[in-house]
């Protein structure tokens, strides 16, 4: 069947009539649809999150009527070309099904036709205008205005993972401020990401407010969640762990080795520095350890993370020596605080603390933070407040003797000890015991070793007990 390739009279008759109906209903669809609107545009700032917020709302919308006037004049439009002849007295849209059928059909061909040949030639157009101006990809751009204060936050924020990592690269870290300032959310958040980037480390808390319940909020500080034994609290306790520290430190230096890293964490330094040094003030023995331990410990695989009310510490004093090679943050309210800063940067002391005011003033936690080799500067602080639900998982520590005793208590084994025990109630031979069974398990006999008391001695005596119904059963 022959398809002509050009619009004929009855053909555009029937393009005109569906595309007016077409229009029709979609004026008539308009009319019906809502409008959406922006009703304001703010910046806005909360809790170490800055951004814009939009509000939006919808209206009926507007000129409603002007759409039902449209949506009639495109019914008109289709009644007029129903109705309209080709001046011969025919019809122009024959609207015997048939017919009308086939007219549709060709109208249909002929404008997917032309439709195609005009989609081929403005694609060709196009591909030769990119050509043509060398484009091969659409240009990006940005809009980059908000307002210096939002900007600095949400940077700030975007850069608060990084400067943690460069923050605990220094061997030992220190964190100050006053009470409430986050030093101890900030030591949660430290230990978990040393824990996530190495959990392969010995971690020792010594926290003399350990479990004391927090005053606004009552919740108390159980370190997420870590074993009890990982904790010291009492100042006698903390001083037998520091004294073993060093003893662990001299094995270490006497053999050369590094691993595996411990990491000290002494929440409440002054506090506890007072309790122990037992009122010697820096002379006494908990002040002396941890300045050896600053000097000297890092190369031992120690880490040691310290907070305290200040960088001041009477008790601790620490070197500026060995200050300059720690990280130090100082958090809350004295990182506003100029004077605070002072001993991070006396020349910028100012300028930092005035950075560090108007963030605060928008809520915005901050810490004033110092990396050995680097410049003072303001950094953002999360939003932590998850960290109370963070939890610390402990393996077990590996149990080698009941490892071992796994291994070697096989069914050949079994047996092998109930024909000994057998043999021995029978009275062929006496108790062997203490050297053929011994030998047999490869432990020396006795109740101080470990795995002949623990082990050995019971399956002795279980296989004595089968032997000895045994041989009953026998004699019957
Ligand atoms: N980064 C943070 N995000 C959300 N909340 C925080 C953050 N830091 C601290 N807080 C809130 O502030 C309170 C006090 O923080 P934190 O206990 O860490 O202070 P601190 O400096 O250790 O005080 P103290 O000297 O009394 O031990 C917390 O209970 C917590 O609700
Ligand atoms: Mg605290």
């Amino acid at each position: 069947m022959a398809y002509p390739n050009r619009y004929q009279a009855k053909h555009l008759a029937i393009l005109g009539f569906v595309a007016s109906i077409a229009s029709a209903v979609t004026f008539w669809g308009v009319s019906l649809k809502s409008e959406s609107y922006i009703g304001g545009f703010h910046p806005y700032l909360n809790q170490a999150q800055a951004g814009y917020q939009i509000d939006h709302g919808k209206n009926p919308i507007r000129n409603r009527e002007f759409y039902l006037i449209m949506m009639g004049s495109s019914i008109l439009m289709a009644g007029l070309i129903l109705s309209a002849d080709d001046g011969a007295g025919n019809a122009l849209i024959d609207l015997r099904p048939d017919a009308f059928r086939k007219d549709f059909a060709e109208t249909a061909i002929i404008t997917g036709q032309i439709f195609n040949e005009s989609l081929g030639t403005a694609i060709a157009g196009g591909l030769s205008w990119a050509v043509l101006r060398g484009k091969k990809t659409a240009e990006v751009v940005w809009l980059n205005t908000a307002p210096a204060q939002v900007k600095t936050a949400l940077e700030k924020k975007t850069l608060a993972v990084t400067w943690l990592k460069e923050f605990l690269k220094a061997p030992h870290a220190w964190i100050a401020g006053r009470t409430r300032a986050g030093k101890t959310f900030l030591m949660l958040w430290i230990l978990k990401e040393i824990l996530k980037a190495d959990s392969n480390v010995e971690l020792r808390i010594w926290d003399i407010h350990y479990l004391k319940p927090d005053p606004v909020t009552g919740r108390k500080n159980d370190w997420m969640r870590l074993p009890r034994s990982y904790v010291q609290r009492k100042p006698e306790d903390i001083m037998a762990a520091f004294l073993a520290e060093d003893e662990e430190l001299e094995r270490r230096k006497e053999l050369g080795i590094n691993k595996p890293k411990r990491i000290i964490l002494i929440d409440e330094l002054n506090s506890t520095a007072k309790a122990c040094n037992g009122g010697k003030g820096k002379d006494g023995e908990f002040s002396r350890l941890l300045a050896k331990f600053l000097y000297e410990s890092a190369g031992y695989g120690w880490k040691f993370l310290l907070s305290g009310q200040a960088l001041a510490v009477g008790e601790a004093d620490i070197s500026e020596d060995t200050r300059r090679n720690m990280a130090l943050a100082i958090c809350g309210d004295d990182a506003a605080d100029s004077d605070a800063l002072l001993r991070l940067s006396k020349s910028k002391a100012k300028e930092l603390a005035q950075e560090a005011g108007t963030l605060l003033k928008q809520k915005v936690r901050v810490a004033c933070v110092q990396i050995p080799g680097r410049g003072a500067t303001i950094q953002v602080i999360p939003d932590l407040s998850m960290a109370p639900t963070w939890e610390i998982k402990t393996k077990q520590p590996q149990d080698a003797d009941l490892a071992w005793w796994k291994s070697i208590w096989t069914s050949e084994k079994k047996q092998w000890l109930e024909t000994l025990a057998y043999r021995f109630v029978a009275g062929e031979i006496k108790s062997p015991l203490k050297e053929e069974v011994c030998q047999g398990f490869g432990v020396p006999y006795g109740p101080r070793s470990p795995r002949y008391a623990r082990f050995v001695a019971d399956a002795w005596r279980n296989a004595v007990e089968i032997a000895k119904q045994r041989l009953e059963k026998d004699e019957e």
